[in-house]
């Protein structure tokens, strides 16, 4: 949460961290502020808001210089506020810090600072920072007195300083929240996340935890908390800029629900082929041997990655038989699970970098499990902390509302529950192949099932005034349940529930009446005639019934007020594509209602918080 940029080099800094910052706004955007260094003279602007309020409030009074930092916040300590937006200062005015994350021991080092005559003007925990790196300034010079000031702090931080005393450089340091460094020609950049960054340079430096790094535009130096030198190589991305860009959508969740057909066929390219049965997969980092060891699968992410995990569940469970059970990572951290050598944990995440999940995989080391990263972006913490990790390949995922994440990270797991399956003798070659193959099929069904968007946004239109729905589903509905109603309530600020349908009856159904819309998983398969059985219960009490429901079926009309129907698939594959039209039917609503789509209130992209 919160978003940091940095630029150092020979052109007009503001530029860069106003493009910068509005790439980072889906991290937060409460408030924001940028700091430039001009002729050795600090210039500090900041306000309430989002990123355009900045960019007028600079219009009218630009700030200039080569070098700066900025700051795009979601709030944790002090409300949204002048005083409490990023860059904090010093007493002296001399340096000026923007900081993500959460320092826990602000409090004793406020009373200690204040009692050696330090004035505050703030709620943060952030400027505990400008002040402890005041003391040291002087007799340590820069670099050195952010490392001695980090050494009595406790918590988590990506921070940037930069100072009038050390006017060509910024120092920056990460112990818990992300920051690279990106390296352009005699320019470079620092950033929170790589989409802000791609524009300009695809060659990052990973800042890792406990590290510091010393930034001017000839080179970067780093160091750790000790002092230390440390070497670092630069990392290439390939992701195409323009992946960042809208592309003429009018919302990035509105492109990347569009992009899921192409997202999908890159995660499955160069992994399988056509007709055949083999899997690969090169960074899962586990011998044949050390797979059929595994006795047992956890599960363990947060929200829309948590609901691809309980969908993993199931398929471990068909196609591996392997016990496998899905955990929220808060609760799995904190729970003394019970895990040896042979389990297998697998920590599913688009960003890399949520706190939580994090925890989870560190938790899950400590007591000896394999651990296994399902993870979007390149090179991000997760990724590189699990022994093992299979990317996405969904290029960023920008709107706060995941999308093409889910569906990729359900294509993940879907081969890697067959690679285990294979591995472990309970599917054979050419059942493999067979599956593998309608998996191939899935993206040229995906493209099918999106030109139903109109009619979809004709159903968003009536049910746009709805001031709370249901989601119901069963087996492998019923995490696309939970995902609809977390995508309706995140966008559009309905209250929404997902249940499995057979609960109703144990309290939900008192919730039916006539103003009640409830959204049906009834997809073929084994529980088809259950379901249809639901839909009965929720008409009976007047309920209105929006059905998903398979290509062909003609029982669902009658029972039905809306259908949206999604190509056949089998069983295990139905998730990937009756999420499609709950994406889209969240994303309309939200549009009717007037929301913001992209960064919805109170959320942040990447939860690097606990
Ligand atoms: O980056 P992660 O996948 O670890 O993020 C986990 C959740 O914060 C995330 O899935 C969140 O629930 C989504 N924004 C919901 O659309």
């Amino acid at each position: 949460m919160c978003g940091i940029f940095g630029y150092v080099g020979y052109k007009e800094a503001l530029p860069f961290l106003v493009e910068g910052l509005k790439k980072l706004e889906y991290r937060g955007y409460d408030s924001a502020g940028v700091a430039t260094l001009d002729k050795g003279k600090l210039f500090v602007s900041k306000c309430v808001g989002k990123i355009s309020d900045l960019e007028s409030l600079l219009q009218q009074k630009p700030i200039a210089g080569e070098i700066g930092i900025g700051h795009t916040r979601w709030a944790t300590h002090g409300q949204p506020s002048h005083l409490n937006s990023h860059p904090h200062e010093d007493c002296r005015s001399e340096l000026v810090v923007v900081h993500n994350g959460i320092i826990e021991n602000y409090m004793e080092l406020r009373q200690e600072l204040s009692a050696r005559g330090h004035k505050f003007k703030s709620a943060t925990d952030t400027e505990v920072l400008a002040h402890l790196i005041e003391e040291n300034l002087e007799a340590e010079g820069l670099f050195s007195a952010v490392r001695k000031s980090l050494l009595a702090v406790r918590g988590s931080y990506a921070l940037a300083v930069i100072s009038e005393r050390e006017p060509g450089k910024i120092v920056a340091a990460r112990h818990g929240s992300p920051l690279i460094v990106g390296h352009g020609e005699d320019e470079k950049f620092l950033a929170s996340d790589i989409p802000a960054i791609l524009k300009y340079t695809g060659k990052v430096i990973y800042l890792d935890n406990g590290e510091l790094a010393e930034i001017s535009s000839e080179e970067t130096r780093i160091i750790g908390l000790s002092g230390k030198s440390v070497s670092k190589k630069l990392t290439f991305i390939s992701w195409d800029p323009e992946s960042a860009e809208k592309g003429g959508y009018s919302h990035f969740m509105l492109k990347e629900i569009h992009e899921q057909p192409n997202a999908i066929r890159k995660t499955i390219e160069g992994r399988v082929e056509a007709d055949s049965h083999k899997i690969h997969f090169d960074e899962l980092n586990l011998t044949d041997e050390e797979i059929r060891r595994v006795n047992r699968v956890v599960f363990t992410a947060c929200g829309t990655s948590w609901h691809a995990g309980l969908i993993g569940e199931y398929l471990f469970e068909q196609l591996a038989k392997l016990p496998s059970e899905v955990e929220y990572a808060a609760e799995f951290r904190y729970r003394n699970p019970i895990i040896d050598e042979n389990t297998l944990v697998i920590a599913i995440t688009q960003s890399g970098e949520t706190a939580d999940t994090l925890a989870a995989v560190w938790e899950a080391k400590a007591r000896n499990a394999k651990t296994i990263a399902i993870c979007n972006v390149v090179g991000s913490t997760i990724a590189r902390e699990a022994h093992g990790v299979v990317y996405t390949n969904a290029g960023p995922e920008i709107g706060v509302a995941s999308t093409k994440a889910f569906t990729t990270q359900l294509t993940v797991i879907y081969l890697l529950a067959l690679l285990f399956g294979k591995r472990r003798g309970i599917i054979d070659d050419n059942e493999a192949t067979e599956l593998i193959r309608r998996l191939i099929e899935i993206p040229q069904k995906m493209e099918q099932l999106l030109l139903s968007e109109p009619k979809i946004e004709a159903i968003a239109e009536k049910l746009s005034k709805a001031t709370n729905a249901l989601y119901l589903g069963r087996g492998k509905g019923f995490p696309i349940a939970l995902e609809g109603a977390l995508k309706l309530k995140e966008v559009s600020y309905i209250h929404a529930e997902g249940y499995p349908a057979a609960e109703m009856k144990h309290g939900p159904i008192a919730l039916i009446d006539e103003n009640m819309p409830v959204v049906v998983l009834a997809l073929a398969g084994r529980r088809y005639d259950k379901i249809l059985g639901n839909i009965e219960e929720v008409k009976a009490r007047g309920g209105q019934v929006i059905a998903v429901a398979s290509e062909g079926d003609t029982m669902i009309t009658e029972k039905s007020d809306e259908i949206i129907y999604i190509p056949s698939t089998i069983e295990s594959l139905s998730p990937l594509l009756a999420v499609v039209p709950l994406q889209l039917l969240a994303y309309y609503i939200a549009v009717k209602r007037g929301c913001h789509i992209d960064q919805p209130r109170n959320l942040a992209k990447s939860v690097t918080v606990e």
